[in-house]
């Protein structure tokens, strides 16, 4: 398969903190790829960049081989990359229904009135909510403050997989959720490669990473130090040994 996404020696600096240094970054068409690293590792930082939320300090991003310029989520947006963050972006005073359509309502009657269809916005949103696991009952008519943090990250996923996003990225996403949403997004993020979709999907839990993607990468401190690790041909210790570059016994790797 073709690469969707390059990202071509990217350099991050947060002032003086240097988060990403000279990455080399790819996903192909209806490929799930696991992004793996310790706390600070440069993964949120990493997707950031590709998702127009934070500035670039050098390096190219290409989508499907036209050089890219993403400065906004808007951008990527258009690119056809969606982000669900760590600390995802839902507009809590309004509902679950008008958080799922956020800039991209139907409209009811003739377009110029611009009358937001409601009753087609909570239909699907009901539908949504029952495909990523939520088995509660909610009202697609609740705000947003009155979910849980498991809830509001459903809400996000919700969002991504109904606008059919060519590349949906997860930082996280089973990080505050409960058994039955968390198998809810795992089966999701498995079931996008036969929609035709791909995905990067970042986690501290290897085991779920291992359940669902095609190929792991792991950052350290800033770098990606392995970006080919097959989950079939390889075991948990071993890419926890790779993430810390460390032997099980507390050795650096190599030595
Ligand atoms: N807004 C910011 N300002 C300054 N430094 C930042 C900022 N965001 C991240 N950093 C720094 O950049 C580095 C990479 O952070 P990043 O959030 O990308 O790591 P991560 O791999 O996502 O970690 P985690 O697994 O804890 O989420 C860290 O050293 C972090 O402290
Ligand atoms: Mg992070």
């Amino acid at each position: 398969m073709a690469d969707l996404i390059r990202m071509v020696g990217i350099t991050k600096y947060y002032g003086r903190v240097r988060a990403l240094e000279d990455v080399d970054f790819s996903v192909r068409e209806q490929e799930i790829v696991g992004l793996l690293g310790d706390n600070g590792a440069g993964k949120s930082t990493l997707i950031k960049v590709l998702s127009g939320a934070v500035p670039v300090t050098s390096g190219e991003i290409w989508v499907r081989g036209e050089k890219a310029e993403i400065r906004s989520t808007t951008d990527a947006i258009r690119y056809g990359i969606e982000t669900i963050y760590q600390d995802s972006a839902l507009v809590t005073q309004l509902s679950i229904a008008r958080n799922l359509f956020l800039g991209r309502e139907p409209v009811k009657g003739p377009r110029w009135l611009g009358r937001m269809d409601l009753a087609a916005m909570n239909e699907v949103a009901s539908g949504l909510l029952r495909k990523v696991g939520i088995e509660k009952r909610i009202p697609p008519e609740t705000p947003i403050a009155a979910l849980s943090g498991g809830e509001r990250q459903a809400v996000a996923i919700a969002r991504a997989m109904h606008f059919d996003s060519d590349l949906i990225v997860l930082d996280e996403p089973t990080n505050n959720l409960g058994v039955a949403e968390t198998q809810g997004v795992l089966n999701f993020v498995r079931g996008a490669r036969a929609s035709g979709h791909s995905c990067i999907f970042i986690a501290h839990n290897i085991h779920h990473v291992f359940q669902v993607v095609d190929r792991i990468v792991v950052m350290r401190r800033g770098r990606v130090v392995a970006d080919d690790i097959d989950p079939k041909a390889s075991s948990v210790e071993a890419v926890e040994q790779v993430i810390t570059g460390m032997t099980a016994e507390g050795v650096p790797v190599g030595e």
